[in-house]
């Protein structure tokens, strides 16, 4: 027989969950010992799988473990990127919100704070949140009480002011009409209109009549500068210039503005400039506004100007093309700086001035349209007449050519049928062109 405490010598213990391993040892005789009996079998078997279960049990715990902490790490470095990109984001968004705040915060209140900005190319606007809506006694404080020192000009609508507030120059436009509901809604929308070749509606105020606050303009307006032998005249490449701001105003408005807008009232005198010499498009929208207020009160506003109206507008037909007729007389007063429609005095080899009164009335109206189509429709080479008709002022400061590529644009846009008249893309298109070849002269002197 083996001694007991021999075998429990001769015995491992894997603490570590493995079990006992038995080393068989010698009896008496020097033979080994049995195996165990049968039932020491199962005993085995479930030592066995109580060992394999352990090892299992341990090492999944272990898995867990290291799961969760990868997981867990996992989680927070993405936290922490998050929490990066976040904080980064916002600081970019917000110094992209207060040079463009969003649409519908880019309105006026009385009651917010002012955050005032200059867009990409300069222009102020007073970004203010919520209401477009003013306050009488703010514009009254603006405009000294609308006094007459504040006025700067008077249209067909009312007077105009200008005024200083929340420290930007604006002008406030002083309407005759009163406000009716499709007239605010209306002019909700106007607010929400944004382009850097359109005069911005800031906002306005309905206490007694109603007025509309715009962007001032430096500069008034263009029939100014053409007919003002006051002002300082524009070189040949500035009219171009602002030929094709005003343009491209137009073709926003045309094309682009949410809802689109026929201007219907396009002239010299609705082309406003700013300190640059930035033409933009002044008081689009309007005539909405007055065929609300025509169908409130029945009166009837007829939409346009002398000379710069086109044949259909006698048939009451509305389109696009209508504004594309106009800017076509607007081309023709850039080149000629005469009036859309000019007073002819018959009498002028006879009388020097047209102070003089005679008692027969000679005095004969012609629109520049038709001025310029006596030299335009001519079979033969225009050139020499279309010489007479250059603004004087240009003095020999500009090219006949890009003159008369102007005055086709303009007789292209004056077309009686308007279909055959080009869309306000084309003319930006054309226009392009031919600022990019008067610049291309300048540079190399050849102007
Ligand atoms: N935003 C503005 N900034 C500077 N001056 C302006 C502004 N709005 C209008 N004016 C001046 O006031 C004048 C009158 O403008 P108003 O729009 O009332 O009349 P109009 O353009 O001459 O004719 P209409 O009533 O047919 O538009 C303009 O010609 C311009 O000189
Ligand atoms: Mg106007």
């Amino acid at each position: 027989m083996i001694e007991i405490e021999l075998l429990k010598r001769y015995n491992v213990n894997f603490s570590q969950g493995s079990g006992l391993v038995y080393i068989r040892g010698k009896d008496g005789n020097g033979l080994y010992v049995p195996l165990p009996p049968k039932k020491g079998f199962t005993f085995k078997l479930i030592r066995e799988l109580a060992i394999l279960m352990t090892i299992y049990f341990c090492d999944l715990d272990r898995i867990l473990v290291i799961a969760g902490i990868s997981i867990g790490g996992s989680c927070m470095v993405l936290l922490l990127l998050l929490c990066i990109y976040v904080r980064y984001f916002r600081k970019k968004n917000g110094e992209e919100e207060s040079k463009f705040p969003p649409e519908d915060s880019m309105t006026p209140s009385t009651k917010d704070v002012d955050k005032d900005t200059n867009d990409d190319n300069g222009s102020k606007y007073i970004w203010v949140d919520k209401s477009p809506e003013f306050s009488y006694e703010e514009l009254a404080n603006a405009t000294d009480n609308f006094s007459l020192a504040k006025k700067i000009g008077q249209g067909g609508f009312g007077e105009v002011y200008y005024g200083e507030l929340r420290g930007q120059k604006i002008a406030i436009k002083k309407m005759k009409m009163q406000a009716t509901r499709e007239f605010l809604s209306e002019l909700k929308v106007l607010t929400s209109v944004h382009h850097w070749n359109l005069v911005h509606l800031i906002g306005y105020c309905v206490e007694g009549f109603l007025f509309l606050v715009y962007e001032y303009m430096e500069n008034g307006n263009l029939s100014q500068h053409l007919h003002n032998s006051e002002k300082e005249p524009m070189t040949l490449s500035t009219r171009m210039k602002i030929a094709l701001d005003v343009a491209r105003g137009l073709e926003y408005i045309h094309d682009h503005s949410v809802p689109v807008y026929i201007h219907r009232d396009i002239k010299s005198d609705n082309i406003l400039l700013n300190e640059n010499f930035t033409g933009k498009v002044a008081d689009f929208g309007l005539t909405k506004l007055t065929d609300a207020a025509n169908s409130a009160d029945n009166t009837v506003h007829v939409a346009g100007t002398f000379g710069y109206m086109p044949p259909e507008n006698a048939y009451g037909r509305i389109s696009r093309k209508i504004d594309v007729y106009a800017f076509g007389v607007v081309l023709y007063e850039l080149i000629s700086a005469k009036a859309a429609v000019i007073k002819i005095d018959k009498t002028e080899f006879e009388f020097k001035s047209l102070e003089i009164k005679t008692n027969e009335s000679i005095d004969e109206y012609k629109s520049l349209v038709a001025l310029f189509d006596e030299v335009m429709n001519q079979t033969g080479d225009c050139i020499d007449d279309l010489r007479k008709l250059v603004d004087p002022r240009l003095g020999y400061n500009y090219s006949i050519d890009s003159i008369s590529k102007m005055a086709k644009l303009a007789k292209a846009c004056i077309n009686r049928d308007p279909k055959q008249r080009p869309t306000m893309r084309d003319v930006v298109v054309s226009l392009m062109e031919l600022n990019s070849s008067i610049d291309n002269k300048n540079s190399t002197g050849s102007a």
